[in-house]
């Protein structure tokens, strides 16, 4: 058997917290749970107003944003760029995000942004997901359509940059009135990994991280990550305590 891959722990903060000095505090906390278990690889995501300091001083945890616009520069009041992001020594940004794609963000606006993350060789973590399920199983065209337009015309080169989370918007967040199951998501990844291969090829494909997110906590990781196989978790809630996620992070070292 060849080396097991690590998995990546990534949390996701939103808009949260309020303040610089409880952003360093939390994100001290978490460095050093990430330098007790290095096999997994940990990635903070802090509101964009955080980023140059964490930067800075990343240590243990790698750090992204959580979106970033698709021209470098110019008249966009409030946008900020990939290039930026990257001229930050920031390796990674979130994408297409659901809370984002409420706001606006069409699965064309999505493809505009990864392409122009993907030039900026940032590593992006592409998110998809569906709102509800129906019997008829027709969500499955939804999450086809919203993976192949997110992802078009990229170039195959750039294809070991991308990371894909499935994140049923059904189970993110506060208003979540359940959260899906390994088995599930386990179905799901076969379906997106599918999807994957036909957009590039068999090989390409199979190396693309697929990661399950919404509602991730210290009770049900492991399930995800060892029935479910996933190869890495989008934490929002539980990235922002530190004990908890800790946890997360001493799971996927063992796994
Ligand atoms: P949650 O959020 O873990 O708080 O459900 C997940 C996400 O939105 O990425």
């Amino acid at each position: 058997m060849g080396m097991k891959k690590q998995k990546l722990i990534i949390g996701n903060w939103k808009m949260n917290p309020e303040n610089m000095k409880v952003a360093k505090q939390i994100f001290q906390k978490i460095k050093t749970k990430a330098g007790k278990f290095k096999k997994a690889k940990c990635v903070i995501c802090p509101p964009f107003i955080y980023l140059d300091a964490f930067a800075k001083a990343h240590g243990t945890c790698a750090i992204g944003a959580q979106d970033a616009f698709w021209e470098e520069s110019g008249a966009r009041t409030g946008e900020i760029s990939a290039s930026m992001i990257s001229k930050l020594n920031v390796p990674y940004v979130i994408l297409g995000h659901s809370e984002r794609r409420e706001l606006g963000d069409t699965n064309e606006i999505v493809n505009k942004k990864v392409i122009e993350a993907l030039r900026q060789r940032l590593m992006v973590i592409v998110c998809v997901g569906e709102k509800t399920r129906d019997e008829e199983g027709s969500y499955l065209q939804f999450l086809q359509a919203e993976i192949e337009e997110s992802l078009a015309k990229i170039p195959a080169r750039y294809f070991k940059n991308i990371i894909v989370a499935y994140e049923p918007i059904w189970a993110i967040g506060e208003k979540a009135k359940k959260s899906s199951t390994p088995e599930d998501f386990l179905e799901k990844a076969i379906f997106i990994r599918k999807v994957l291969t036909q957009l590039t090829d068999k090989k390409i494909a199979m190396k693309i991280p697929i990661l399950y997110g919404g509602s991730v906590n210290d009770a049900n990781a492991a399930g995800f990550l060892q029935e479910g196989r996933a190869d890495g978790l989008l934490i929002g809630r539980a990235s922002r305590d530190p004990q908890i996620f800790g946890e997360i992070l001493k799971t996927a070292h063992n796994v």
